[in-house]
């Protein structure tokens, strides 16, 4: 019996999809613990390219169960074309899928809270998704939420009716106002709602639980990243729920002692979509190579992310809040034909070196100190060897390693599932 947890350690888009689906043969269960729509998870294998959402990134394995969690908003027109575009699959989701009555629903009305707030802040905008995911939290811990639970219930409408007049409410005393049809979103939502009802609503935590206890092995999959976490992350430039290793207790109902494994996930460089501080952040032709060659554009909203260079400070804080005990480094091919690459091992703030990941990383001027390394040229998206990766590659595998003091086990060199170098170190 185990639960092992996978997270993103920086600002997201690290590949969790990628390795989820890699790894799900080795679990019964896979479980999403927080976010909602605003994560996109891509999965490539046997020529397919699939974007997830909301669902599990378990799904294509046909033996896996795959479950929402409490801790997950849920938007129900989404949910319905994240189904639909399933289809060709041929998945049983209503075998497959289990979803967590306790899990928040986004309403119509959290999406144009969303966009409104998010106007009325001008240049000091998040930069969000827009998927209405501060707003549905923001009603969680404000006691207002609807649960999926609801749904079944005669109450619901009366229910739905009562926050979309608050929501209303909030809404016009902004002043700016969005472009965005209520009528319509609300058309998506109705049919959203009559889908979800007829998937397996469940006790997920009970469900979780006795799994546990019958000796199966779930993966619980993290969405954003460790640096969105809405208490650790570079607030307030963040998302709006607990990413990191704690949130996947609280967002399955699952205890800490029954926690082994904790995967974290990194890029060999490092990527951000949406406002906020990135001090390893390049803005010169190496930033637009990453981008160009990395595919660098957000899988949910298509936006550009921003591209930088690794940086060690961050990640050695995101692993010691998580308790990492094994690490993934991703898209290390995407760093093939650069001539030299460069680490950050610690910030200058006003003159003074600083190691650890500073509170206010917005305001000061943060200048990144760099060691240098030497590149490597050649194509290694067909590796499936360590030995046959290049040495500069393996030297800056080990510097990482060696600096943040957890094994790197897994060295992924694509985005097909069978683009993957296990390691047994
Ligand atoms: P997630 O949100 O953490 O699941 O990551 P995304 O799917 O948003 O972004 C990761 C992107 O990188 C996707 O387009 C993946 O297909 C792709 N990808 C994942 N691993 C690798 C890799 O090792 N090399 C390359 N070149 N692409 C990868
Ligand atoms: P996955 O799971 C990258 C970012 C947004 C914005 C901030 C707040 O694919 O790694 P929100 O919509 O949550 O209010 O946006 O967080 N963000 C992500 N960035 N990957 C994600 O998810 C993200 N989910 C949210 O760009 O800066
Ligand atoms: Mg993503």
């Amino acid at each position: 019996m185990s639960l092992d947890l996978l997270l993103g350690l920086q600002w997201g888009d690290e590949g969790k999809g990628k390795i989820v689906d890699a790894i799900t043969s080795n679990y019964d269960i896979i479980a999403r613990f927080q976010g909602g729509p605003n994560a996109g998870h891509t999965i490539e294998f046997d020529g397919n390219k699939h974007v997830l959402h909301t669902i599990p990134s378990g799904i294509f394995n046909k033996q896996s169960i795959n479950v929402i969690g409490n801790g997950v908003v849920i938007d129900p027109g989404i949910f319905l074309k994240e189904i639909e575009g399933l289809n060709k699959y041929k998945i049983d989701l209503k075998k497959n899928l289990y979803i967590s009555k306790r899990a928040h629903i986004i309403l119509p009305t959290h999406k144009i809270i969303d966009a409104t707030s998010e106007a009325s802040k001008g240049k000091k905008k998040i930069g969000s998704t827009l998927k209405g995911i501060g707003p549905a939290y923001m009603d969680k811990t404000g006691r207002n939420g609807i649960r999926v639970g609801d749904i079944i219930d005669d109450s619901w409408q009366k229910k739905y009716n009562n926050l979309k007049e608050k929501h209303l409410k909030i809404i016009s005393n902004f002043k700016e106002s969005v472009d965005i049809s209520l009528e319509n979103l609300e058309i998506d939502f109705v049919q959203g709602i009559e889908s979800l009802k007829t998937f397996n609503l469940i006790d997920s935590e009970n469900y979780l639980n006795s799994c546990l206890n019958e000796g199966k092995k779930i993966l619980a999959e993290g969405a954003q990243g460790s640096l969105l976490d809405i208490d650790f992350g570079t607030y307030p430039y963040v998302t709006s729920s607990n990413t990191t290793a704690a949130g996947a207790c609280s967002g399955l109902g699952v205890p800490p002692n029954k926690i082994k494994k904790i995967i974290g996930i990194f890029k060999a460089y490092t990527t951000r979509v949406g406002s906020g501080p990135f001090p390893t952040e390049l803005f010169n032709s190496i930033g637009e190579k990453i981008r160009e060659i990395g595919h660098e554009y957000g899988a949910t909203t298509g936006r550009d992310r921003r591209c930088g260079w690794l940086d060690l400070v961050a990640l050695k804080y995101t692993v010691q809040i998580n308790g990492v005990t094994e690490l993934n480094i991703m898209k290390s091919d995407v760093l093939s034909s650069i001539d030299k690459l460069k680490i950050c091992t610690s910030y200058m703030v006003d003159n003074k070196q600083v190691n650890n990941f500073p509170f206010d990383i917005k305001s000061k001027k943060i200048i990144p100190k760099y060691v240098e390394f030497e590149g490597w040229h050649e194509d290694i998206t067909k590796v499936n060897c360590e030995d046959d990766l290049p040495k500069e590659l393996i030297n800056y595998i080990n510097f990482i390693e060696s600096f943040v003091e957890v094994p790197i086990k897994l060295i992924s060199v694509g985005p097909d599932r069978i683009q993957t170098i296990y390691r047994n170190t």
